[in-house]
């Protein structure tokens, strides 16, 4: 095929002098200036959110006073005990801001878990179903009056949260929440979070990150208006739809404006989204980590856009990693490669694709003709978009765009299969696009993580990278390959989502507790990495299992017949600087059972070459030559 030079055009999110953009919010407390610097910058605490998150105990403006005597008895030369003594005189600890609140909609044995056959699987839903009284988060009515005494975003329902440090609502994770509420039928809880939702995005425009002054210049993955479609799917009240219709609007407004550019491409342009920042300073709470980080440059300038880059990949949710990273065109590097702003994310596009669908059906009912025609435009657009600039045809699957290179960036990331998700493809050709995205997992051998997708195969120790396992991402390739209708996509989604579900009880069992993210390669394993460590909890990975259990438990056992749960294959990684040395260990506890599942895992292998169209080549292709290529420095295959 003719191959014609691609341009990308980045028509907004070029700031010439980033120093003139506003700082993450006004407060002189939580967000910029001297006493945030010289607090963080001391390191009190092993996690840096902690500070931002307590509360003062008089007004900022005293606060402030007390912070400058106390520079001017040190000559400015604080030691860290004078600063420490300083925190503890003028704060309250971190989570003054809630009191204890029982959701008096929780009950003690939703409809969902009689759906569930296995006994063991069914305690587990049960007991998660009881989390739900440990993550409620009720704020004090002080909070309401005196909101400039804490960095905590006012919000008028009790939310669930996501649990650990994360101790405020979050946005995107509030999707899963949702979801796992409405089978616990907590009506009431879910539809008070959306409802707080919709009144923040009248009060800023949009939806900030989480609950925190200091997530107030960057947004999450718009996940909205699919909040909306979980509520009206579980509850269809069209006054409700209507009396909101229009802050939806806005928020899907505010992605237009704020975050598509156009891209120009095979001598066509397309509008794309992708993620961005537009404010100045490194993050309050990951101050120090961002300071130190931006020592590698050398001018205000650069240090700027490194923020910029750093909070444009928090907005993405995928904080952080090599899927943000460009180093001489290829996913390499570390933090201080990070070009998040010029990527065009798939996950990003898919979703706005099927909000733009969601949207023109709502508005269709409502009997907004207009409304529907425009929201039916940009989602014809959309999905024109994603097929021209993102469908690589001959890799058989989504990826993200390089706006640098002009380029596809072909490495696997879950959020490559989102458009499944959405439905953002031509379904008049469902067969074809689903076959080869099949056929494009079984090349990056997804089969043989026991423990969950990974997010990426690049081992960089950041925490959305190799070997950790998101609950999202299981969910929405899970999802996506499931609503497909297609057997093989079924079969695929089934057997995935039994490994999630059985590895994350492996670890509910040893610990009681359920973790933010898991490892792909080991069944039962921890994530961990990352600038903080793992947390429990926790909202959405306890959404994203009672959901698979409410979806697959009348067949989902605890354990195989024939075993495999407790004696397959277990798959040991490890990823060096040279590339990937991987290692197949099969652990078999008896000889008849483990030989009966490799078996069954062969057979599956090959069931899939055979099945999944043209590439027969896979039969004969190696274990881990693929992986190899997709990891080794020099082999990225760009088109
Ligand atoms: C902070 O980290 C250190 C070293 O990892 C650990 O010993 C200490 O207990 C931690 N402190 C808190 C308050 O978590
Ligand atoms: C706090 O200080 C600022 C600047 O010094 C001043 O403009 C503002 O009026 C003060 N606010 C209060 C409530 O005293
Ligand atoms: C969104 O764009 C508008 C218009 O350019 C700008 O005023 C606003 O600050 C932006 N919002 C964010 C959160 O970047
Ligand atoms: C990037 O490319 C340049 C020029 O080709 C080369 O000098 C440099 O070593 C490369 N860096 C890495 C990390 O591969
Ligand atoms: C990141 O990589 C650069 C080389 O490209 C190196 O100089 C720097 O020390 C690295 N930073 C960290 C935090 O590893």
């Amino acid at each position: 095929m003719l191959r014609v030079l691609c341009i990308a055009l980045v028509l907004s999110g070029v700031v010439a002098d980033r120093t003139k953009l506003p700082p993450t919010c006004d407060s002189v407390i939580y967000c910029h200036g001297p006493l945030l610097d010289t607090v963080q910058m001391a390191g009190l605490y092993n996690d840096s959110k902690t500070f931002v998150d307590m509360k003062i105990k008089l007004s900022p403006n005293i606060t402030m006073e007390h912070f400058h005597e106390m520079m001017r008895r040190t000559g400015s030369q604080p030691t860290k005990a004078d600063i420490r003594e300083f925190v503890d005189q003028n704060f309250d600890p971190e989570g003054s801001e809630f009191e204890d609140w029982r959701p008096d909609d929780w009950k003690d044995n939703p409809a969902f878990l009689q759906r569930i056959k296995d006994p063991l699987f069914h305690q587990w839903a049960s007991d998660l179903n009881k989390l739900w009284l440990q993550l409620g988060r009720k704020m004090k009515d002080e909070v309401k009056h005196n909101q400039d005494l804490y960095s905590i975003i006012y919000v008028e329902n009790p939310v669930i949260v996501p649990g650990g440090r994360f101790r405020e609502f979050y946005y995107w994770d509030s999707y899963w929440i949702i979801k796992g509420l409405l089978l616990s039928e907590m009506r009431s809880t879910a539809r008070g979070m959306l409802s707080n939702f919709l009144d923040i995005v009248d009060r800023f425009g949009f939806i900030p990150n989480g609950g925190r002054v200091y997530y107030a210049m960057r947004s999450q993955p718009p996940l909205l208006i699919p909040m909306m479609q979980l509520i009206m799917e579980d509850f269809d009240d069209v006054g409700y739809l209507r009396q909101h219709i229009h802050t939806l609007d806005r928020e899907f407004d505010f992605w237009m404006t704020n975050h598509t550019l156009e891209v120009e491409h095979d001598g066509h342009k397309y509008t794309l989204a992708r993620y961005n920042d537009m404010s100045q300073g490194p993050r309050p709470e990951s101050y120090k980590e961002d300071i130190d980080c931006a020592k590698h440059f050398d001018t205000r300038d650069k240090k700027e856009e490194l923020y910029a880059e750093l909070k444009a990949a928090a907005e993405s949710g995928w904080d952080f990693s090599s899927r943000w990273f460009i180093l001489n065109g290829t996913n390499k590097g570390n933090l201080t490669n990070l070009k998040t702003r010029s990527i065009v994310p798939v996950d990003l596009n898919a979703i706005m694709c099927g909000n733009a669908q969601i949207m023109s059906e709502y508005h269709a009912r409502l009997n907004n003709a207009e409304k529907a025609a425009y929201y039916r435009d940009v989602h014809a657009r959309l999905m024109e978009a994603i097929d021209k600039v993102l469908w690589h045809e001959d890799v058989g699957a989504w990826l993200d765009y390089s706006l640098e290179s002009g380029r596809r960036r072909d490495y696997f990331y879950p959020s490559n299969l989102s458009p499944l998700w959405t439905k953002c493809y031509d379904m008049g050709r469902k067969e074809y696009y689903v076959n080869r995205v099949v056929n494009y997992l079984d090349k990056v051998k997804l089969d043989v993580y026991e423990g969950g997708i990974p997010s990426t195969y690049e081992h960089t120790g950041e925490q959305w990278d190799y070997p950790n396992a998101w609950p999202p991402m299981q969910y929405i390739v899970i999802m996506g390959l499931a609503n497909t209708g297609v057997p093989e996509a079924m079969r695929f989604a089934n057997e995935m989502a039994t490994k999630w579900v059985r590895s994350n009880f492996e670890v509910w069992k040893d610990k009681t507790a359920m973790l933010e993210k898991y490892d792909a390669t080991i069944f039962g394993g921890l994530g961990g990495g990352g600038e903080y460590v793992v947390q429990t909890g926790f909202g959405w990975s306890n959404g994203v299992i009672m959901a698979f259990l409410n979806k697959y438990g009348d067949e989902m056992c605890a354990a195989d017949a024939f075993g495999a749960a407790e004696s397959g294959a277990v798959v040991g990684a490890a990823v060096g600087a040279g590339g990937v040395a991987t290692a197949l260990l099969a652990v078999l506890a008896s000889v008849a059972a483990g030989t009966l599942g490799l078996m069954m895992y062969k057979k599956r292998r090959e069931y899939t070459a055979l099945h999944s169209g043209e590439d027969l080549k896979l039969l004969s292709r190696k274990p881990y030559t693929e992986l190899r290529s997709l990891n080794g420095a020099s082999a990225q295959r760009l088109r």
